[in-house]
């Protein structure tokens, strides 16, 4: 199978609406659910982040995490292991594994978060 360029397959992702920009404000994070799939949004320095909702450590809700903007981490609230929200990767042990990450536009006032990686499974899939 030919694989698609990065460029062309983020052009051709579908996305979300989650919420209105200004619901959120900057070091703030909310949990969402996109067709059953928790997901984290955080706004940090101005822009929006969207990374799974379970610590990759003891799939905890990373929705309970803290956010610390000086270093744009979520700090997981069971063993305080931390996740860059910018590319999901796992910063502080105990957490090894990165989380998923999922792309994330601003349109017309409202945030859109891409229905890429395990956001992409079919509804009604087993
Ligand atoms: S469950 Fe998150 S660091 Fe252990």
């Amino acid at each position: 199978m030919t694989e698609i360029p990065q460029n062309i397959a983020l052009a051709l992702t579908r996305y979300a609406r989650v919420l209105r920009a200004d619901e959120l404000r900057d070091g703030e994070l909310i949990p969402v659910e996109i067709d059953g799939t928790p997901v984290v949004l955080v706004r940090h320095a101005g822009e929006f982040f969207a990374v799974q909702n379970n610590c990759t450590h003891r799939d905890f809700p990373l929705s309970e995490a803290g956010f610390d903007p000086r270093d744009g981490v979520l700090v997981c609230a069971w063993h305080g292991g931390c996740f860059d929200v910018r590319t999901g990767a796992a910063v502080l042990p105990p957490a090894a594994d990165p989380v998923e990450t999922f792309p994330v536009r601003v349109t017309d006032g409202w945030v859109e978060i891409g229905l890429t990686g395990s956001l992409t499974r079919e509804r009604g899939a087993a």
